[in-house]
């Protein structure tokens, strides 16, 4: 969860004569807007907050006219991909409730990063929304929220990272993001098992790294569920 200063870089990229393209899938067009940053290109997983439930799979790109007509005209063309009608409606289904949805992801993330903050078996806590994140100034100045993803360490490590997985009941074990349901993920032990260790802690994937893609449910019941499942980790 480490931000990009989109002007600054864009600055850069202006004196190169280079586009700027931005992945705004963890933000959304509802909490941080790249081309009014300076931005040229602006990229979206469609699959996560935009269509928001977990149940399309679709991309969306954002630029010039004349960028899109090339995309359209030449890359589709050539790589296929198109969306069929229902995951299209699965997508516009989703739009019109983003800004709801992000405000409930963003206080819940808010109160999930609060919660984990001082749990005596998280080591640290990384949420933008936090004054302890590095880059907290930067999120207040860039984006209209701190959006939905939280990242933490346990200080137990590799175990304590199977043990919170196994004993979630809530959380869904799942690697997207951006669903209307919270999920977990456990890289260490899942996603990145089969990467030498060193390698995956150079990565900054530490053994007991969890990833939250906190939901909309009722927030007393997803600090409920991670309090459980806490009690149950060595
Ligand atoms: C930030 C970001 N961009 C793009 C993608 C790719 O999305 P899709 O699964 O819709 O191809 C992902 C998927 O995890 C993502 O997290």
């Amino acid at each position: 969860l480490t931000l990009t200063d989109i002007a600054a870089v864009a600055t850069v990229a202006r004196q190169h004569g280079l586009p700027l393209v931005v992945d705004n899938t963890f933000a959304t067009p509802y909490l941080q807007q790249p081309l009014a940053l300076g931005a040229d290109i602006v990229v979206h997983s469609a699959t996560k907050y935009l269509s928001g439930h977990g149940d399309a799979v679709a991309g969306v790109v954002v630029g010039r006219r004349a960028f899109i007509a090339a995309c359209r005209e030449a890359t589709l063309a050539d790589f296929g991909g198109a969306l069929s009608p229902l995951t299209a409606y699965l997508v516009l289904r989703g739009l019109p409730t983003l800004a709801l949805r992000m405000e409930r992801h963003c206080a819940n993330a808010q109160r999930v990063a609060a919660y984990l903050s001082q749990h005596p078996k998280v080591a640290w806590v990384r949420y933008p929304g936090l004054p302890s994140h590095p880059q907290h100034a930067l999120a207040r100045r860039q984006m209209r929220g701190f959006g939905g993803m939280v990242c933490f360490e346990l200080a137990g490590g590799l175990a304590a990272g199977r043990a919170l997985l196994n004993a979630v009941r809530l959380c869904t074990l799942a690697v997207s993001l951006g669903d209307v349901r919270t999920l977990i993920t456990h890289p260490a032990s899942t996603t990145h098992h089969q990467v030498p260790a060193e390698r995956r802690r150079a990565m900054g994937i530490t053994d007991g790294l969890v990833r939250l893609s906190v939901g909309i449910e009722d927030p007393d019941d997803i600090v409920a569920d991670l309090e459980q499942a806490l009690d149950r980790v060595p």
